[in-house]
């Protein structure tokens, strides 16, 4: 049985598996430009985030309709249950979607036909996050928030993602005023490719509640200083690191490091279907790589809960408490 853990930082449509995504494009009659799913996978060679980002947007071009995006939201909550996940807080990109005439109705829609099941089926609690495409205008960002207001019930929060340099927290100063007058949760990527200034932005003019990835943070004492102080949490994603090359090798992964800094530390999958491993593999291969012993991988594991959006109401605290209780009683042997 593997360590209960909330994921804290998964791309939903980072887990459209190469099956996946061939069966859709024939179901919805899109040609892919690759004749089969080892050509697909021998195509996941990436030198960096945005060699990512093309292929990634290029093959969301298969999920069209409700029953899409049901059908990918089930499929990785069938596997997060296998690799010990009792909560998770799904990123999703409805711009990526919009682009392609998918409106934020059919993502929101299908995504939440599964996720409303999924704790009586896979004993997952979940959240929906909205994520804005930081290459991308505010104004498309304002666009996006305005078309999510009917669907607001069933998102937690807003996100930033996608090609983080030259794309500063600054441009979505007044976006995230208006995410949070409307009472969502706040998170963004920084500090993946960015250096630590993208870091100071995100918490200083968007007013996020946690880093996702914060990865170069230990080039700034003063930045260290204050996650610690404000006990601010990262999202680390140690696989995704390496496949775009943000580090050489996982051995030079900086998560012992930063758990020794003080930090609040998290480890999360990203994007699995394109990394080479979902979240309870990312736990086996840190363990593996850089030594982080049972306690160390435990500590992660209630940093997950802790970290999470599962807050404010009792019943809420309630379900914190028992995951919490399951990462203590959890036995490795
Ligand atoms: N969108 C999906 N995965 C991402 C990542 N690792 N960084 C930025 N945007 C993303
Ligand atoms: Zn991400």
């Amino acid at each position: 049985m593997p360590l209960p853990k909330a994921e804290l930082h998964l791309h939903i449509e980072g887990t459209l598996e190469p099956e996946l995504a061939f069966a859709l494009a024939a179901r919805n009659g899109v040609q892919l430009p690759y004749a089969d799913t080892e050509e697909l996978r021998k195509a996941y060679l990436f030198d960096d985030l945005q060699s990512f980002l093309d292929l990634y947007y290029g093959l969301m071009a298969v999920l069209r309709t409700e029953a899409d995006f049901e059908e990918l939201a089930e499929a990785y909550l069938t596997r997060a249950a296998a690799q010990g996940v009792r909560h998770a807080e799904i990123f999703f990109d409805p711009q990526a979607h919009a682009a392609r005439g998918v409106e934020m109705g059919t993502v929101v829609t299908g995504l939440t036909r599964a996720l409303a099941r999924s704790e009586e089926r896979h004993g997952i609690s979940t959240r929906l996050i909205m994520c804005f495409l930081r290459d991308q205008s505010a104004a498309s960002a304002m666009e996006t928030l305005e078309a999510a207001r009917p669907y607001l019930d069933h998102i937690t929060g807003v996100g930033l993602d996608s090609a983080e340099v030259g794309n500063p927290a600054s441009k979505f100063t007044e976006v995230y005023a208006a995410a949070a007058e409307l009472g969502l949760r706040k998170v963004a990527h920084a500090g993946e490719e960015g250096d630590p200034s993208y870091v100071w932005e995100a918490l200083d003019l968007l007013g996020v509640e946690r880093i996702d990835h914060g990865l170069r943070s230990l080039e700034d004492p003063e930045l260290v200083r204050r996650l610690v102080a404000d006990r601010v949490p990262l999202t680390l994603c140690p696989l995704s690191n390496v496949r775009l090359r943000a580090i050489d090798v996982l051995e030079e992964h900086p998560l012992p490091r930063m758990m020794d800094a003080g930090l609040l530390c998290t480890v999360n999958s990203d994007d699995p279907a394109y990394f080479g491993g979902y979240v309870d593999d990312t736990f086996h291969a840190v363990h593996e790589a850089l030594g982080l012993g049972q306690e160390r991988l435990r500590e992660l594991a209630r940093n997950s809960f802790l970290a999470s959006f599962l807050d404010g109401s009792a019943a809420e605290e309630e379900l914190r408490a028992r995951y919490l209780a399951e990462v203590e009683a959890y036995s490795f042997d």
